[in-house]
């Protein structure tokens, strides 16, 4: 094992090193559900919490380094090791991205919801709450019962070994007895700093927030007592809290633990800056002697926040109840677990054949002639030859080659970002059909051409859609920052938009 994965939260599963999947017994779930006991032995009870999944299995790998993926959340879960009892708990939403898949890509949804029902298990799933935005799918596209989980219903509770009741919104003041009740809310931060007095009444002792969309990892405390985990999402983090319950009496932090967490704030806010320098550095092709004194300053703050993360705290006090947050970013620190990475990977290669077969059944509509229909880059490079010849450079040409490269090409999550026109009335509904429309094109920045390239009319093609033009695919988690004058810089020169180009006459 290397430096930089020694010592850190994570321990980093070896090829050939065998660990028992600890099987979490599932208690019976509704409202007369049995409370399960406190715990008796002074074992922490691990409580493992990622939401907003988002049908997430793997991160596309369009940035340089990509977080989350199944294979290094079940690597994460398995090094978790400890006497008490382990949960793993999923919330927010599930499946969906926030709509409704498009009607070409729906038996490729389905197809995923069956594959996370069949592997969230193997990873020890206890519980999956599904989100606001599951909830509004249609009906035959609803997560159902992920995982073989219990499906809680708005106000019902069900309770996990080691004095956990996990409880669903709306809360009532009438919950059962238990060390710790945890809520799963869909509510905002302001929603539930207004609401401090039911949590209280019910004797809410940590709410998870779920089912909002672009939000940081967060865990802070919302009244004495009260402490608020919001996971981050696409399973990019995982949130693990070590819970030592004894009994009744308020949560409370280990001593010690609040300094420490604001070091290690401290510490990952370094770690990232380096990164997102070092990727400026790569994105401007600097030499590699100065992207590599970044990966040593990378390596070198790894290496502090893992002592930080080694360094004993206080001892435990011998009454109460207390909770310790380690908060897990699933980076390429984390290895993949090779049994979930191949499952992974039948997948992926389910998914390019499901929708290869379909596509010789699918009739696309009938495109609307009125307006003018995505060509291809070939059409437009009998006029603007020179165009055509410094787009050829840029990787926007080879962006289809990346995705055939991965066996991604027919993956409806990923074509319409790697080529111009897809999915569009305008354009294209099958891989099999699009021809040149293939790649990053011409089309893809300027709109669909064919009649500019009937009539060589600049009225009928657009020059310039903006930032918002670029942001369109250069966004979360496909790309992480974007620079506009950085980027333009990379894709215009003599030829095409020389002028538009920072520093250019
Ligand atoms: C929302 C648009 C979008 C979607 C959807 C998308 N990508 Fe990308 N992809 C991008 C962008 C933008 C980049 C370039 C990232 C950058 O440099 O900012 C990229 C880059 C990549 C790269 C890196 C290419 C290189 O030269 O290093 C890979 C690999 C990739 N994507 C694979 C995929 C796969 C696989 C999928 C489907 C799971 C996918 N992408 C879906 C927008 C997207
Ligand atoms: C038949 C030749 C021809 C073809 C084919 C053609 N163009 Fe053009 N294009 C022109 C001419 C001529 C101009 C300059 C018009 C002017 O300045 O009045 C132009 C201008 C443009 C402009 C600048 C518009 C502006 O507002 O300044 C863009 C962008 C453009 N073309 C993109 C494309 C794209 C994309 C395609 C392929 C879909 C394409 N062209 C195909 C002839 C063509
Ligand atoms: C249709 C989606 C799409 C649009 C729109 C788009 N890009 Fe990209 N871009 C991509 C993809 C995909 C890649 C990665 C290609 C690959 O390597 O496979 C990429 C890569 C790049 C790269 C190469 C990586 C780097 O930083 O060197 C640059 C530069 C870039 N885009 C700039 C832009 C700019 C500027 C705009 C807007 C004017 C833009 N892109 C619009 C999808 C898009
Ligand atoms: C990633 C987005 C992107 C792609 C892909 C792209 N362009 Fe452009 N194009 C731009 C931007 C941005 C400008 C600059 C607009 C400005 O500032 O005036 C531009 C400018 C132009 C212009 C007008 C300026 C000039 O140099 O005459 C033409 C013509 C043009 N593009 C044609 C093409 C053709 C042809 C292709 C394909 C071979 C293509 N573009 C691919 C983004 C793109």
């Amino acid at each position: 094992m290397d430096l930089e994965t020694r010592g850190t939260e994570v321990r980093v599963v070896r090829k050939g090193e065998s660990l028992l999947l600890i099987v979490v017994a599932l208690a019976a779930c509704s409202r007369q559900s049995p409370v399960a006991p406190p715990n008796q032995s002074d074992h922490a009870v691990e409580l493992l919490v990622s939401s907003d999944l988002k049908g997430e299995v793997e991160p596309c790998g369009c940035n340089l380094e990509p977080l989350g993926g199944l294979a290094r959340l079940s690597t994460a879960l398995k090094s978790v090791s400890g006497q008490g009892p382990k949960h793993f708990l999923l919330h927010g939403n599930l499946l969906s991205e926030g709509h409704a898949p498009s009607p070409q890509a729906e038996a490729q949804f389905k197809l995923k919801r069956a594959f996370l029902n069949r592997t969230l298990p193997t990873l020890g799933l206890s519980l999956a709450l599904p989100g606001p935005a599951d909830r509004a799918l249609p009906k035959d596209l609803q997560p159902g019962l992920i995982g073989g989980s219990p499906d809680l219903a708005p106000g019902a509770y069900h309770s996990l070994k080691g004095g956990l009741l996990i409880v669903r919104e709306p809360v009532q003041s009438s919950l059962p007895k238990s060390p710790l009740k945890v809520l799963v809310s869909e509510r905002s931060l302001d929603a539930l700093r207004g609401d401090i007095e039911s949590l209280q009444a019910a004797g809410i002792g940590l709410v998870l927030v779920g089912g909002q969309s672009g939000e940081q990892a967060l865990w802070t405390s919302l009244a004495d007592g009260i402490f608020l985990l919001r996971s981050g999402e696409r399973g990019q983090n995982l949130a693990r809290l070590e819970l030592h319950l004894r009994g009744d009496g308020p949560l409370r932090e280990l001593p010690g633990a609040s300094k420490r967490k604001q070091e290690l704030a401290r510490l990952d806010q370094r770690i990232e800056a380096i990164r997102e320098a070092r990727d400026r550095l790569r994105v401007r092709q600097a030499s590699p002697q100065a992207i590599a004194a970044r990966d040593r300053q990378l390596v070198a703050a790894r290496r502090a926040r893992a002592d930080k993360v080694n360094e004993p705290l206080p001892a435990l006090p011998k009454t109460g109840n207390f909770v310790l947050y380690h908060p897990l970013v699933l980076d390429s620190q984390v290895a993949d677990d090779p049994a979930t990475a191949r499952a992974v990977a039948e997948h992926h290669r389910e998914v390019g054949d499901l929708n290869r077969q379909a596509e010789s059944q699918r009739q696309c509509p009938e495109p609307d002639k009125t307006k003018a229909q995505y060509v291809g880059s070939k059409t437009c490079k009998t006029c603007h030859q020179a165009a055509y010849e410094l787009w050829q450079q840029t990787p926007h040409s080879k962006a289809w080659k990346t995705l055939e490269d991965a066996g991604r090409d027919y993956d409806y999550a990923c074509v319409s970002c790697h080529s111009a026109g897809f999915g569009d009335a305008q354009g294209f509904c099958k891989v099999t059909e699009a021809g040149d429309r293939l790649n990053v094109g011409c089309e893809a920045c300027h709109g669909p051409g064919s009649r500019h390239a009937q009539t060589g009319d600049k009225a009928q093609i657009e020059r310039d859609r903006g930032l918002a033009g670029c942001t369109s695919c250069h966004h979360p988690p496909h790309t992480k920052a974007f620079h506009l004058d950085d980027r333009l810089a990379r894709i215009l020169g003599p030829g095409h938009g020389a002028n538009a180009a920072p520093g250019e006459p």
